[in-house]
């Protein structure tokens, strides 16, 4: 009923806004004195966490954008190799695993059953298991050694949203977590990135202001049949859920590609017209790192694409060659994927909803697949 929407038009417009408070929620009592602490991690503790000498995270959809996002900032912090493999890719192909490997699964619902078949494969096998999720007592947590809920509240359209955001800070957590435990996160480096992670629910509001922008934006392109996403670095895994999200719910033909594969094949694909989604990092990312968005951006530009930059604020090097720039907040780069997704998330919800279609519940599709 509409009443459970709290006066919004759809659950995922709800979602969507209450994305500060889903991670306000994640953070709460989890950070102490600049610190983390996730005392759920049960028997996953400092002695297991320091031995380990490799993780693979496990999930499927959106989820597994999550995971690919978490990666960088994982290995970055812990100094552990993380391979993210999508649930059945890994379930069959008898993976290489041993007593030091970590598998981390991250599933909303907790009841995917490529990902239960994942996780209890690989504690068959003598793995550690740990699972982020966000349904209390749910199968995959109870068949895991350790839990770290992502507290971000029920969710209930079909397309994932503070589900998301809320399993990169679950497993930023533990990254920071691990770093910890294992000497290679300095506490300076500790407590900056808790700081970052605390300004984060303000930054989170923040971007939420762009949704004008964006239903513009959305309402001009409700005819466009196909929309790139381009992304590096932590911006890849966002590009990549952008696309998805697109998809899902509005049933445009929608690709996320690393802005570096461009040349390898993607850029055939440029038109004049053609609609591109760049999800730019942080100035502050290497300097490498943004001038070759920039000259991306640059080169499908010159074959006539149509290019909408998801910048930070004051972004200077890509106005000039830009279509539409959809600003989001100062962070650190590691923290931008949280803010970035959130335009995409708009742009999808409004475009189904200009096109008439049903946002919560896109056809074919269910919130969580509980058959193989
Ligand atoms: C389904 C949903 C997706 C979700 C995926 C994984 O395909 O439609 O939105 O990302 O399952 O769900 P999980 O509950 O495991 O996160």
């Amino acid at each position: 009923s509409s009443a459970d929407k709290g006066g919004w038009s759809s659950f995922m417009a709800k979602e969507i806004a209450e994305q500060p408070d889903a991670i306000a929620n994640t953070l709460r009592g989890r950070i102490v004195e600049g610190a983390v602490e996730i005392p759920e991690l049960g028997s996953l503790g400092p002695d297991i966490l320091k031995d380990i000498d490799r993780i693979v995270i496990i999930a499927c959809g959106t989820a597994a954008y999550a995971a690919s996002t978490a990666k960088y900032a994982i290995e970055a912090w812990a100094r552990v190799p993380v391979d993210v493999e999508l649930s059945h890719e890994f379930r069959y192909r008898t993976p290489v695993l041993s007593a030091r490997t970590l598998l981390i699964s991250v599933s909303q619902s907790g009841e995917t059953m490529d990902t239960l078949m994942a996780v209890k494969y690989a504690r068959d096998a003598g793995v550690k298991t740990l699972s982020v999720c966000n349904t209390q007592s749910a199968t995959i947590p109870r068949e895991s050694d350790g839990v770290i809920y992502t507290h971000a509240g029920p969710e209930v359209a079909v397309a994932s949203t503070k589900a998301f955001v809320a399993q990169i800070v679950a497993l930023y957590l533990f990254g920071l977590h691990l770093g910890t435990v294992r000497g290679t996160l300095s506490t300076e480096g500790l407590h900056d990135m808790t700081r970052q992670l605390l300004a984060l629910p303000e930054k989170l509001a923040e971007v939420l202001e762009v949704t004008d922008t964006v239903r513009q934006l959305a309402h001009w392109m409700a005819d466009t049949r196909s929309v790139l996403f381009l992304g590096r670095h932590v911006g890849y895994p966002i590009a990549l859920e952008g696309a998805l999200k697109l998809k899902e719910i509005s049933y445009i033909h929608a690709e996320g590609f690393a802005a570096g594969e461009l040349k390898h094949g993607p850029i055939a694909l440029i038109e004049p017209g053609q609609p591109v989604f760049v999800v730019v990092p942080s100035p502050r990312s290497s300097a490498e790192l943004h001038s070759k968005i920039v000259s991306n951006i640059q080169e499908i530009r010159a074959r006539g694409a149509r290019v909408i930059a998801i910048a930070e604020k004051g972004d200077a090097a890509v106005l000039p060659f830009a279509d539409e720039v959809i600003p989001v907040p100062l962070a650190e780069p590691l923290i931008q994927p949280l803010l970035s997704v959130v335009p995409l998330q708009l742009f999808a919800l409004e475009l189904s909803t200009a096109k008439g279609l049903d946002v919560d519940q896109p056809r074919n599709l269910a919130k969580s697949v509980t058959v193989e």
